[in-house]
C-alpha cells in the first residue's frame, strides 16, 4: 500500500508532489510527507499525521522550493501513523520512500544498530534509509549501484524511490512487488506507484518490472532488470481518463459511484452483445480452444471482488454447468490444494494490484492450470498484464473505498462469461439469450432503484443506534447479503454479518431480538417460500425485519417488518440489482453517523500488501 511519487525537473516541483499525492490517497491517507532538495543543497522535509490535506495546509503555509523530491502518502504497516513514522525517512545525506514490507526488517534493524546507526521511527523503512548510507560509505560509489548491492540484502515486495541530498540530479527507484512507473517529460521526470499521479504532467510512461531499478535524471533513465543488466523498457502513451477529479454535485465518490452503476453497466456490455449472443472476441482465437476444455472454474479474489466470484459460483452451475470453486487469495496462496483437472483460474479485482490476488495468479502459473483470465477494471494493471485472458468491466475510475460500481460490473462480466462457457458446453442458444436480454435491460432497472434513495434513507435513520446488524439471503442472495453486511461494516463501523438464511437456526437466531435488525434479500424466484419460513423464525423472535422485496412479493410491511418494495427485475439478474438498494443503506447509515464515507477509518482502495 502507500503512494509514491518522485520529481527531478528544472522548476518547483512541491505542487506536482502534493498534486500527485492526493491522486494516490487511495492507497492509504494515515499520514504523508514530502522532501525537496532545495536550490541550495539543503534537505527540506515537512510530514504530517492525517490526510494530504493536512501537509498542503502546512506546505500552504511554509512554501517550498526545489526541483528534485520525493514524497509519500502513508498505510501504516509497521508503526502507527504518528509524524516520526511517517515518510520520507533520512539518514544524513539519504532519503527514502517506500511502500510494501520489508520482511528481514528486524535482523536488520539489528545489525545497523550494532554499527552505530539510531533509529527515528519504527518503521521497516528506515532500515532501506541506514544500509543505503552505510553502503555509500563504505563502497564510494553511486547511489545507483548503492541501491543495487542493498536491494540483495532486503526480503519482501515493495517499491522504493530514494536520492541522495549532495547529488540532486538523480532519483532511484528499485521494484519488487509492488508497481513503480516513470513519467517522461521534455527535460523532466518523475515517478509514482501510479500513472494516475503524474497524469497532470505527462502521458508517456514507463513501467518497471519486477526486479527493475531504475536510475532517473531530468533527460535520462538507465534501467536494470532482476539479473542487474542493463534493459530498455517500452515507453507507452497512455489514453487513460482520470475522472475522478470531481464528484459531479455528488456530496462522496461512493455516492456518485452508486449512480455511475447504470452507465458502467452499459459500458461494460458495449460490442459483448451481438444479435442477442455474447461475444467475446476480444480474448482472441485460443480462447475458443481453451473453453471448450474446460472442466473447472477456480475463481480467487479478496473482498468485494471474493463476494463477486462467489456469486458467479451459482451462475456457473447452474446456467454453464460447470462446476466452480471460490477461495479468498490469501487463504488460496497458502494452503496446500488439489488442483482439478483443466480447471481455469480467474482472478476478479477493482485495481488489478491486490498483493495476495497476484501472489495467487503467480502460483496458478506455477500450478499449470488451463489458462488464467483476470477480470479487472484496470487496463494497465499488473494483474491484467500478468494473466493470459484478460476481460476489462468498463467502470471508469472507483475513487470510494467502498466498492460499488466495480463489483456491479464484475457480476456483470462474469453474467457474460457464464453464457460464453456454458454454450461451450451444453447451455441452449434460448438461455444465452435469456441472459443477454437481462443483461441489458439491467441499467434502466438500476436506474428504477435508485429513485428508491429517498426512501432508503428514511429507513437508515433507523440504523443510527445499532451495534450490529444481520443480512440474509438465499442462493445467489446468499453473497449479496455478504456484500452488504461488508459495505455496512466498512463505512458505517456498525457490525454485520451475512448468513444464507437456512443457517439461521444452527446458531445466530440467539443473537435475535428487538434490538437486531434483520436485512433481508427476497426477490421473487424459487427459494422465496423457503425465504419466508426464515423471515417467520425471525419474526417469532422479535427480531427488526427490513425485508427487500419485489412488487409482486405478497409481502405486507407491519409492526415487525418494513417491505422496500421493488420493480420487477429479470430473476437472472436479480442478485446485480438488489445490490444497489444495499449500497445506498450502507451509504445512508454512515452519512448519518457522520463517517469518512469515502475514506474509511483503517483502510485503502488498492491493497498492495498481504
Ligand atoms: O482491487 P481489488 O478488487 O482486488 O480489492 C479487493 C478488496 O480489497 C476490495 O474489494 C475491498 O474489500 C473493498 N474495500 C470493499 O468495498
Amino acid at each position: 500500500m502507500c503512494g509514491i511519487v518522485g520529481a527531478i525537473a528544472k522548476r518547483d516541483i512541491a505542487e506536482i508532489l502534493l498534486e500527485g499525492l492526493k491522486r494516490l490517497e487511495y492507497r492509504g491517507y494515515d499520514s504523508a510527507g514530502l522532501a525537496i532538495i532545495s536550490p541550495e543543497g539543503q534537505l527540506q522535509r515537512v510530514r504530517r499525521v492525517g490526510k494530504v490535506k493536512e501537509l498542503q495546509d502546512a506546505i500552504d503555509d511554509n512554501p517550498l522550493s526545489g526541483y528534485t523530491g520525493i514524497a509519500h502518502t502513508r498505510w501504516a504497516t509497521h508503526g502507527e501513523p504518528t509524524e516520526l513514522n511517517a515518510h520520507p525517512h533520512v539518514s544524513d545525506f539519504i532519503v527514502v520512500v517506500h511502500n510494501g514490507i520489508i520482511e528481514n526488517f528486524e535482523p536488520l534493524r539489528e545489525m545497523l544498530i550494532a554499527k552505530g546507526y539510531q533509529f527515528r521511527s519504527e518503521t521497516d523503512t528506515e532500515v532501506i534509509a541506514h544500509l543505503l548510507h552505510d553502503t555509500i560509505t563504505k563502497e564510494q560509489c553511486s547511489l545507483f549501484t548503492a541501491v543495487q548491492l542493498v536491494i540483495r540484502q532486503l526480503k519482501g515486495a515493495y517499491g522504493t524511490v530514494v536520492m541522495d541530498t549532495r547529488n540532486p540530479d538523480v532519483l532511484v527507484a528499485a521494484r519488487s512487488g509492488s508497481p513503480l512507473v516513470i513519467g517522461l517529460g521534455v527535460g523532466e521526470n518523475f515517478i509514482a506507484s501510479d500513472q494516475l499521479a503524474l497524469l497532470p504532467v505527462t502521458r508517456r510512461f514507463i513501467f518497471l518490472e519486477e526486479g527493475d531499478i531504475a536510475e532517473v535524471t531530468r533527460r535520462n533513465i538507465k534501467i536494470v532488470d532482476k539479473n542487474y543488466q542493463l534493459v530498455e523498457r517500452e515507453q507507452i502513451e497512455s489514453d487513460i481518463k482520470y475522472d475522478a477529479g470531481d464528484k459531479a454535485g455528488f456530496r462522496h465518490y461512493m455516492q456518485k459511484e452508486i449512480y455511475e452503476q447504470p452507465i458502467a453497466i452499459k459500458n461494460t456490455l458495449e460490442n459483448r452483445i451481438k444479435h442477442g449472443l455474447v461475444d467475446l472476441s476480444e480474448l482472441g482465437g485460443q480462447a475458443e480452444n481453451i473453453f471448450s476444455k474446460i472442466e473447472h472454474i477456480q475463481i480467487v479474489a479478496c473482498g468485494t471482488a471474493y463476494n463477486a466470484g462467489f456469486i458467479s459460483r451459482y451462475w456457473f452451475e447452474s446456467l454453464a454447468g460447470i462446476p466452480c470453486d471460490v477461495e479468498i487469495a490469501s487463504e488460496f496462496r497458502y494452503r496446500k490444494r488439489a488442483k482439478r483437472k483443466n480447471s481455469l483460474f480467474i482472478t476478479l479485482s477493482q485495481s488489478g494490484e491486490t498483493a495476495d490476488t497476484l501472489a495467487a495468479l503467480r502460483l496458478a502459473k506455477e500450478l499449470g492450470y488451463l489458462s488464467t483470465m483476470a477480470i479487472c477494471n484496470v487496463a494497465t494493471s499488473t494483474l491484467v498484464r500478468e494473466a493470459d485472458l484478460v476481460l476489462l468491466t468498463k467502470a471508469g475510475t472507483e475513487v470510494g473505498v467502498a466498492s460499488t460500481k466495480a463489483f456491479t460490473t464484475q457480476l456483470t462480466v462474469l453474467m457474460l462469461l457464464v453464457a460464453k462457457l456454458g454454450r461451450a458446453h451444453n447451455m441452449s442458444e434460448q438461455t444465452e439469450k435469456a441472459i443477454t436480454h437481462a443483461l441489458q435491460a439491467l441499467p434502466n432497472r438500476i436506474e428504477q432503484v435508485l429513485t428508491f434513495d429517498s426512501q432508503i434513507e428514511k429507513l437508515a435513520a433507523r440504523f443510527i443506534d445499532k451495534q450490529h446488524a444481520l443480512f440474509l439471503g438465499r442462493g445467489d442472495e446468499y453473497p449479496i447479503a455478504m456484500e452488504a453486511a461488508l459495505k455496512l461494516k466498512e463505512i458505517s463501523y456498525i457490525h454485520a454479518e451475512a448468513y444464507a438464511a437456512g443457517e439461521l437456526k444452527h446458531g445466530p437466531l440467539a443473537l435475535i431480538d428487538k434490538e437486531m435488525p434483520v436485512i433481508v434479500m427476497a426477490p421473487t424466484n424459487d427459494l422465496q417460500e423457503k425465504l419466508k419460513s426464515n423471515i417467520e423464525e425471525v419474526r417469532a423472535r422479535g427480531g427488526q425485519l427490513y425485508i427487500f422485496a419485489q412488487e409482486d412479493s405478497g409481502f405486507v410491511s407491519d409492526d415487525s417488518m418494513t417491505i422496500i418494495s421493488l420493480p420487477h427485475v429479470e430473476e437472472i439478474t436479480a442478485a446485480i440489482y438488489f445490490t444497489v438498494p444495499t449500497q445506498l443503506l450502507a451509504y445512508h447509515v454512515a452519512l448519518i453517523k457522520g463517517t469518512d464515507v469515502d475514506q474509511p477509518r483503517n483502510l485503502a482502495k488498492s491493497v498492495t500488501v498481504e
